[in-house]
């Protein structure tokens, strides 16, 4: 099984890159963020819930996630692999992900890292607002919340894995197709070296 966290603030291009590594690599796709936003449109008891903290930009409480992660990995025994995005967000969903893989025999094999200026976050989320029909991308003030709730509470994740040599930065800005290429060239480098130990 090869596990990888596709990292960065909110507008870096997690999702954009997810799916077109998910096209070629077949991982299991898992974003709390789409999970959420399910939950919502269903109006489900837990995205009523966490409706109140999105619609804020602030980040949905940790026993919520974690839940919602433990119960999507459950459902796909037989994955070749996962791809995290948006997830793990703080350091206690990081602590609660590797207990979950642990129990199943697993690990993160690495987390890459995507880099963006702030300009061009908000740049990227404001022009997305403008079609998205995200309720958390129409206001400035709430995006702004966003690039906050990451700075306090998201980067020590990449702390937290970097510990143990899992970190690869990678820079989000450049064309789409750059990007996959050196997310690609870096998945692959790491698939060769786990299959040889
Ligand atoms: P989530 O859905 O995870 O959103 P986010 O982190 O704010 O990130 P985005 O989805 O906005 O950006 P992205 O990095 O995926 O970039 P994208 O590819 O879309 O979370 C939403 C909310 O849910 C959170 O605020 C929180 O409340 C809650 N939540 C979710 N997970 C949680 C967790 N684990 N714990 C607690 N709460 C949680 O690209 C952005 C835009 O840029 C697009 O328009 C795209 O077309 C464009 N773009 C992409 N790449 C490029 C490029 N290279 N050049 C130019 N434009 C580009
Ligand atoms: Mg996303």
């Amino acid at each position: 099984m090869f596990n990888l966290i596709l990292f960065g603030p909110p507008g870096s291009g997690k999702g954009t890159q997810s799916e077109n590594l998910i096209a070629k690599y077949h991982f299991k796709h898992l974003s709390t963020g789409d999970l959420l936003r399910s939950e919502i449109s269903r109006k489900t008891p837990l995205g009523k819930e966490a409706k109140k903290f999105m619609d804020k930009g602030q980040l949905v409480p940790d026993e919520v996630v974690i839940g919602m992660i433990s119960f999507a990995l459950d459902e796909h025994p037989h994955a070749k692999g996962f791809l995290f995005d948006g997830f793990p967000r703080t350091s206690q969903q990081a602590e609660a992900l590797d207990k979950l893989l642990e129990l199943k025999d697993t690990a993160i094999e690495v987390m890459l890292a995507l880099t963006v200026t702030e300009e061009e976050l908000v740049t990227r989320l404001v022009k997305r607002g403008e079609t998205s029909g995200r309720t958390d991308d129409n206001n400035e003030h709430v995006i702004r919340t966003r690039i906050l709730e990451y700075h306090k509470k998201t980067s020590p994740v990449a702390e937290y894995y970097a510990r143990d040599g899992k970190v690869v930065n990678i820079k989000g800005e450049g064309t789409i197709e750059e990007i996959f290429q050196a997310l690609c060239d870096e998945i692959e480098s790491r698939m060769r070296k786990s299959e040889k130990s």
